[in-house]
């Protein structure tokens, strides 16, 4: 079975944020795991627009959405890293989220947040009342970095990196049981009541050098 393909998602896209750290530092945690290929995709590359598509099933999508859809479709898993933003979590995911619906389709899902002292769970779990519509797996484990100025140093080095390390290892071990199962699961079986086709994995595409 060929390799498959984990994007990590920078969800948030204003100048000085935080959240390219974490993503950085967990899609070097997924190499080290070594079952994925790993595409670190950032939000803040892609002008997507908020005015979602209109209701002509032949309307062109806007170049941004053919190029993200792209790489969404690719993956076998996603991990989308996500601040709290009153205690939820970015207008540039739900934008991103809403764009597609094929590409989320039958793939394991978990999240990486960064807070105050909640570590921006609230996020997670607000996301995850979303996936199900696709319908996606979110996974039990999850990252939520609590006072996220402390977890990494001036580098983006984690302060504590086993510490890290160990609920990192649990997301990737959660995604590598289902990504596979979830591939072959797309590709052999047809899920009952879709009412929209599943994007099935571009295995061969190639990662643009400008995206990695
Ligand atoms: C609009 C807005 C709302 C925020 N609301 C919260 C919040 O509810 N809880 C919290 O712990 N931090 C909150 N913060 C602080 C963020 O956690 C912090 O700014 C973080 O750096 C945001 O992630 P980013 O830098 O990747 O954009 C908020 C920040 C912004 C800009």
């Amino acid at each position: 079975m060929n390799t498959p393909t984990l994007a990590i998602v920078v969800g948030s896209i204003r100048p000085d944020r935080f959240g390219p750290t974490p993503a950085r530092w967990f899609a070097a945690e997924a190499e080290r795991h070594g079952t994925f290929k790993v595409d670190l995709i950032d939000l803040a590359d892609y002008d997507l627009p908020m005015e979602l598509g209109g209701n002509d099933p032949d309307g062109e999508p806007p170049t941004a959405v053919t190029a993200l859809g792209k790489r969404l479709a690719a993956a076998d898993a996603f991990v989308l890293v996500t601040p709290v933003y009153n205690r939820s979590y970015s207008a540039a995911l739900k934008t991103a989220i809403d764009w597609f619906y094929g590409e989320w389709a039958l793939r394991p899902v978990s999240f990486i947040s960064y807070g105050g002292f909640t570590g921006g769970l609230t996020s997670i779990e607000h996301l995850r009342g979303i996936f199900p519509e696709f319908p996606a797996v979110t996974t039990k484990s999850f990252i939520a970095l609590a006072n996220f100025w402390k977890t990494f140093d001036h580098d983006g080095r984690p302060v504590d990196s086993a510490a890290l390390r160990t609920p990192a290892t649990e997301v990737l071990d959660e995604l590598s049981w289902w990504a596979p199962m979830l591939r072959d699961a797309r590709e052999n079986r047809p899920y009952p009541g879709m009412d929209f086709d599943v994007v099935p994995a571009e295995q061969h595409q190639e990662i643009p050098a400008w995206a990695t």
